[in-house]
């Protein structure tokens, strides 16, 4: 892992809000780096700039907001502050999946539209996703009945099911990187631990990336090789999984350690 190739590197994002007071800083210089087949974790507690971190990469953060800093991704340049040129990265390229669903499915198009659209491998040209496949997808992620589904709208799904149609969805073009943001919250543990293994299985069969996000350190170690804690917006430190469970440097990553530690994790030896 240590040694394959590096597929991202952002440097110095920052996230700015505009107040009565002046601009705050949402997200403050946070810098990071992945490789091919690794998995990133970033968790820290709710309000601390995970999601917006993740927005920023992808040119999708709320017009009111001033993002600045710099995003490496396969070998090209890109400036955060320019959010239409991160354009082209979302899809294939860039696969996310978001912390409000609100944001992935489009209330006037059925569940089918969604994916007849999508292009697994980029070209304009290329055939869409097929039928057949669409409905394997959407049983590897957990949903019952898919074929139904496919003329449903979100409005007739619940919560949970919308959540796993839009992991469906980000999966469907077989990305070089997937953000996943909060990916498993609305989700009972067995399809928590099934979404889990397939991103896995993706990864190490796929050589997909993960930027794996929640404000919960037990579910990031049991996926992510690498963790950076955020808080109040900076990223306090990073480190292998299993250097952040034995050997935090700062206090508040000790007390997220202790927290996924009471909750019966087990850091697996030797990552
Ligand atoms: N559109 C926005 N305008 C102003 N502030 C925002 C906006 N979106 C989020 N924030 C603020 O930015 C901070 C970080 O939010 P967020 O990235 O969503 O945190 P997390 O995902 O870690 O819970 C929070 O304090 C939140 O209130
Ligand atoms: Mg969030």
């Amino acid at each position: 892992m240590s040694d394959s190739p590096l597929i991202l590197s952002a440097t110095d994002v920052s996230v700015r809000a505009p107040g009565a007071g002046g601009d705050t800083g949402v997200v403050e210089r946070a810098s990071f780096t992945l490789r091919r087949g690794e998995v990133l974790g970033i968790v820290g507690e709710s309000g601390s700039g995970k999601s917006l971190t993740a927005l920023a990469l992808l040119g999708l953060a709320s017009a009111n907001l001033r993002v600045s800093g710099q995003l490496l991704f396969d070998g090209e340049g890109y400036d955060l502050s320019s959010p239409q040129s991160l354009k082209p990265l979302r899809g294939p390229r860039i696969g996310m999946i978001f912390q409000d669903p609100r944001l992935s499915l489009n209330p006037v198009r059925s569940i089918g539209s969604h994916f007849r659209e999508l292009r697994p491998d980029a070209r304009p040209s290329a055939p869409s996703l097929s039928r057949d496949d669409t409905i394997g997808l959407l049983t590897s992620v957990g949903v019952p009945d898919p074929a139904k589904r496919l003329k449903q709208y979100a409005h007739e799904l619940s919560g949970g099911l919308c959540q796993r149609v839009m992991i469906a969805l980000a999966l469907a073009t077989a990305p070089d990187l997937l953000i996943a943001d909060e990916p498993t919250t609305a989700l009972d543990t067995t399809v928590q631990a099934q979404i889990l293994d397939l991103i896995d299985k993706l990864r190490t069969k796929g050589g997909m990336s993960v930027i794996l996000i929640s404000h919960d350190l037990a579910v990031v170690s049991e996926l992510a090789d690498r963790v950076a804690v955020m808080r109040r917006g900076r990223i306090l430190e990073t480190g292998s999984t299993q250097a952040i469970f034995e050997n935090a440097r700062d206090d508040y990553t000790r007390r997220l350690v202790s927290l996924a530690s009471s909750a019966g994790v087990l850091v697996e030896q030797g990552r």
